[in-house]
């Protein structure tokens, strides 16, 4: 298994399959884009689903998520996804995606045995949405989410970062338009994780206003922490229920204690939190011919290197070197 010196198990695993991207969110990357990385440093796909075997079939790893950058931009996502699905015991499939390319592959993914998708949507404005990611695909995002379901990739999540002045008076409305169409729609509180280093902690819009804003129009009941568990999401009942709505307060109110999470970026290295400042190179160790038992061992011995907590909130808390969009959300 998968432990760390503080006792966690890490069962889910994030695999990133590109840096790359076909928006241009304002708080994830610049308008010109990254150095993305040489196509020769990205793993292939026969090493992503060695290294991904050997996570669930060795190490206890029993969700697999694919995330990017943008997953879908990689040719190829279909058949990775399958092969996942084959390795046994087989994990749940997710997949993170900003909804592009959904309308057209969701009942591909979902035959190759994707369980479910997290569509990122920030805001219902066309004009809001040309403006925070600098491209013209609402509707395509739009297109997505209903393919999706359609698809039967539920429950379909909606991930939405607010930013002050762009889009946080929409709070409310996107959560209205999410349980209308049977989204279950998750805030996430914005983190130090841009390309720009433009974050800023007083301008971050806190999981305490999303939830006063909601509770404005809806009646809020806390799930509570036996259905939290390990993810992310603090969880409420709308209106009584059955829809829901979640918030990852990842600065306001850190879950670290209960993380089960380790990642593997697109380049094989793994990293054991978004904040982690160290990562261990499983892709040399591959290509240098390592065997399943020691890669096995190199990843456990990596774990070890987790720390208690990613610190945001803390007065010596370095963003990581690399952007959210290198590490996979
Ligand atoms: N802070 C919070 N969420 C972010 N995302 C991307 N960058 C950030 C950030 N700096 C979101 C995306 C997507 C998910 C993977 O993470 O909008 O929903
Ligand atoms: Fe792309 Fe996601 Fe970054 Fe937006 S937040 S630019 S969709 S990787």
């Amino acid at each position: 298994m998968l432990v760390d010196t503080f006792g966690r198990t890490a069962t889910d695993l994030r695999v990133s399959l590109t840096d790359r991207c076909n928006l241009r969110c304002t708080y994830c990357m610049p308008a010109e884009g990254l150095p993305w990385l040489p196509k020769a440093e990205l793993l292939t796909d026969d090493e992503i689903v060695r290294l991904v075997g050997v996570a669930v079939e060795r190490l206890g790893v029993d969700e697999v998520r694919f995330t990017g950058g943008e997953p879908l931009v990689r040719p190829g996502v279909v058949d990775l996804v399958a092969r996942v699905a084959a390795l046994e015991p087989r994990p749940r499939i997710s997949l993170t995606t900003n909804g592009i390319g959904l309308a057209r592959l969701a009942p591909g993914l979902k035959a190759a045995g994707l369980d479910r998708v997290n569509v990122s949507l920030d805001t219902l404005d066309d004009a809001v949405f040309r403006k925070l990611t600098r491209r013209d695909r609402f509707a395509d995002v739009v297109d997505g989410l209903a393919a999706a379901a359609g698809a039967g990739l539920t429950p379909v999540k909606v991930n939405s970062v607010l930013m002050r002045g762009i889009n946080d008076a929409e709070a409310p409305h996107l959560l209205r338009w999410c349980l209308e169409r049977g989204y279950e729609l998750r805030f996430i509180e914005q983190m130090p994780l841009d390309a720009q280093h433009g974050w800023d902690r007083a301008e971050m819009i806190t999981a305490d206003e999303i939830l006063a804003a909601l509770e404005r129009e809806f009646t809020l009941t806390p799930e509570g922490e036996q259905v939290r568990g390990a993810a992310p999401a603090e969880t409420w009942l709308v209106d009584g229920g059955p829809g829901r709505v979640g918030v990852i307060a990842s600065v306001t109110r850190p879950f670290c204690g209960a993380c089960d999470r380790v990642r593997l970026t697109a380049d094989g290295q793994v990293r054991t939190c978004l904040f982690a400042r160290e990562e261990s190179d499983l892709r040399a160790a591959v290509r240098s011919g390592a065997g399943d038992a020691e890669l096995a061992e190199r990843w456990r011995t990596a774990m070890l290197g987790k720390k208690r907590a990613a610190g945001i909130g803390e007065p010596d808390f370095v963003q990581p070197d690399r952007p959210m969009s290198a590490i996979g959300g």
